[in-house]
């Protein structure tokens, strides 16, 4: 991995990944890009940044020769909850993006990365410790592109030899970008609400567990896998990954620890709660820490004091006033 092409650079994965990789390989080696340009964005700002469609082959391999990028992250993406909404455009995009950018792998001989999720499992996956080998018939539309991705994957790589690595992410918290879409993202806007209003009502109800990490461990996971020696993979795609497991009133006691008067309220989006009921309550990361020794480093406290730390700070910054301050 020497230069790398992001795609969905702007979103909450891709930001802090350009981030990173800009840092460990060099701005002149990072080409991150996205649909869109904002002004005023540290990705953008910050390095070489493109404007991209995945949708367009053309303009893909384009970029790719372009850069002469010898490696490629395809983050571009709709998340569960938006996918849920607009099924027909979501497949159009996960799949023809990702075809796309194995197609790209393929011209440029380059190693690839594009995450799968926890919600390529469904209501018939084992719900609990969930295997890295098992059934999977998901039975949303973003479970059903990412299932499909793997699969596309593993072809580009078994018919084609192109270097394909993938994680099954969990939820993702973190406080530089937000996500979007996501059903996970109530781990998220607790924090922000926590600070803002010391209250919080959630759209998952209580009892429904759902895999988690910190995005520095997610970043990690990224680098070690596209690091790995090829040898020792016997999976490819996707490793289950894991930092932790916890339902909303589990979250909500490690903020109080932090902020005794908190309040958690409950508002169940039924939506998200039914795409919730279908993914499992935690997976068993066991093959990724025997294949490329995965090991992430935050839990649930040590996450919550960094969110609310870092959140803090960002809004102090920004001169929102908060009702808490770390
Ligand atoms: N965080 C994602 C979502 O909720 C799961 O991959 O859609």
């Amino acid at each position: 991995m020497k230069k790398v092409l992001i795609t969905g650079s702007l979103g909450q994965i891709g930001s802090e990944l350009a981030e990173r990789l800009r840092k460990d390989l060099g701005v002149d080696n990072v080409i991150a890009s996205d649909i869109r340009k904002p002004e005023n964005n540290k990705t953008v700002e910050g390095g070489i940044f493109e404007t991209l469609d995945v949708t367009d082959y053309e303009a893909y391999l384009a970029i790719a020769k372009k850069y002469e990028v010898d490696t490629i992250v395809h983050l571009a993406a709709l998340l569960s909850a938006t996918a849920e909404a607009r099924p027909a455009f979501a497949w159009g995009l996960n799949m023809g993006g990702l075809m796309n950018a194995l197609e790209v792998a393929r011209e440029m001989d380059a190693l690839f990365f594009a995450p799968s999720s926890i919600a390529a499992f469904g209501p018939n996956s084992p719900a609990d410790n969930t295997p890295q080998d098992t059934i999977m018939r998901p039975t949303t539309m973003y479970g059903v592109t990412k299932v499909a991705g793997e699969l596309l994957e593993d072809y580009y790589h078994t018919k084609y030899g192109v270097d394909t690595r993938s994680v099954r992410f969990p939820g993702l918290i973190s406080y530089k970008v937000e996500p979007g879409g996501g059903t996970t993202d109530y781990a998220v806007d607790i924090y922000y609400e926590a600070l803002k209003n010391k209250s919080y009502k959630s759209f998952i109800d209580k009892g429904t567990y759902m895999d988690m990490m910190y995005m520095d461990d997610a970043i990690d996971a990224i680098v070690d896998l596209l690091n790995a020696d090829p040898e020792r993979l016997e999976h490819r795609n996707s490793f289950n990954i894991t930092a932790m497991s916890f339902d909303p009133e589990e979250i909500a006691a490690s903020i109080k620890k932090f902020i005794p008067d908190f309040e958690m309220g409950y508002e169940v989006d039924p939506v998200r709660q039914g795409i919730a009921n279908s993914w499992p309550n935690s997976i068993d990361a066991s093959c990724a820490k025997k294949e490329w020794d995965f090991n992430p480093k935050f839990d649930l406290d040590k996450m919550t004091e960094e969110m609310l730390k870092q959140l803090s700070k960002k809004f102090a910054d920004e001169g929102i006033d908060t009702k808490v301050s770390f």
